[in-house]
């Protein structure tokens, strides 16, 4: 088991490696009352009253959020419980921003059961429900008391799910741990998914990358931005393919684009965009999107909440591990990358 330590509006412990179910024993012990809440698909038994919801983004809404306040509310939750959050990333951040809301915020415990949900979702205190107007616009910055990671949940996974975790994980090598980068080096996705040491290796790199970076910046003023990474386009494709691509497979797309981008104008190293590729390809994720809808993409990546007066501002690296914001691309440069990752 290895655990990593988290100081973002609270300290708290990422353990990765645990028995989940014996690991939350000890959160149970000396509260009054816990509640789990859980998503349909993954119903997960526990002796604790459980409020099931329904799985992914559809769950993320105001809705579910009314319907979790009243089970809540008639369960009598109060200031001194905890409710425990046993699901993908959409469910922690639905069961994140209940916590946040209820009683003006109390204690929650994040059980992710997917990749992506283990080294982001679950990690660093964002939490929201999704709007008409986009994905996670109503939302707070609320810790987890704890998050505890049982790589038993990765078993039962659909390979999609892995690799869409996986780009998460690649990212967070890019931004700030090489070591992420070799261990991955020549490895298939079946490689990871069938080596249980590697994946806690990886998953604890990935966890530590972003426990830093919330411990310094934890309301994004900056250098959480970086946690960004391949999201500008991400954001684009994702809502253009209608959200049939999952979030780490647009990110994955999103990163390859940025990289390219970078080659262009900061002069990132052809070497370091080539393993953008190849560790991408290795797990099974896209490197590519439609040639044909660059100017859609274009538009709703200048709608993004992160563009600022009008520009287009990107996450990049200049290096491995070295990140920048690149914000005076022009629209030539690019359409110019695009097309180099365009199908
Ligand atoms: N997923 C990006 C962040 O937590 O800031």
């Amino acid at each position: 088991m290895k655990t990593v330590p988290v100081s973002a509006e609270r300290h708290y412990q990422v353990e990765i490696g645990v028995q989940w179910r014996s690991a939350l024993n000890d959160w149970v012990e000396g509260r009054n009352k816990v509640v789990a809440i859980t998503s349909e698909k993954f119903a997960v038994k526990t002796d604790l009253p459980t409020i099931e919801v329904p799985d992914g983004e559809s769950g993320k809404s105001a809705e579910v959020l009314t319907f979790i306040w009243e089970q809540l509310g008639k369960l009598g939750i109060n200031r001194g419980d905890l409710i425990i959050g046993i699901g993908g990333g959409a469910l922690t951040d639905l069961v994140g921003f209940a916590a946040a809301t209820w009683m003006r915020g109390i204690d929650w415990l994040a059980i992710p059961t997917t990749v992506a949900g283990m080294v982001d979702a679950a990690i660093g205190g964002k939490t929201a429900i999704n709007s008409t107007y986009g994905k996670n616009l109503i939302g707070a910055f609320h810790s987890p008391v704890g998050v505890l990671i049982d790589l038993d949940f990765i078993k039962s996974l659909e390979a999609r799910d892995d690799s869409a975790g996986m780009a998460e994980v690649i990212k967070c090598g890019f931004i700030a741990d090489r070591e992420i980068l070799e261990l991955l080096r020549n490895k298939s996705l079946k490689d990871v998914m069938n080596d249980p040491a590697l994946q806690e290796e990886l998953i604890f790199r990935a966890v530590s990358v972003k426990a830093g970076v919330v411990g310094i910046d934890f309301k994004e003023s900056y250098e959480r931005e970086i946690l960004n990474y391949g999201h500008t386009l991400r954001h684009a494709i994702e809502k253009h393919s209608g959200f049939t691509l999952r979030h780490g497979e647009a990110v994955a797309i999103g990163m390859c684009f940025i990289a390219e981008l970078a080659r262009l104008r900061i002069g990132l190293a052809e070497e370091v965009v080539a393993l953008h590729r190849e560790l991408i390809q290795g797990m099974k994720l896209p490197i590519s999107y439609k040639k044909e809808v660059w100017d859609e993409l274009l538009d709703l990546m200048a709608l993004d909440k992160k563009a600022k007066a009008g520009t287009i501002r990107f996450v990049a690296i200049d290096a491995i591990s070295s990140c920048t914001r690149i914000e005076d691309a022009t629209f030539d440069e690019m359409k110019l990358a695009y097309e180099r990752i365009s199908l």
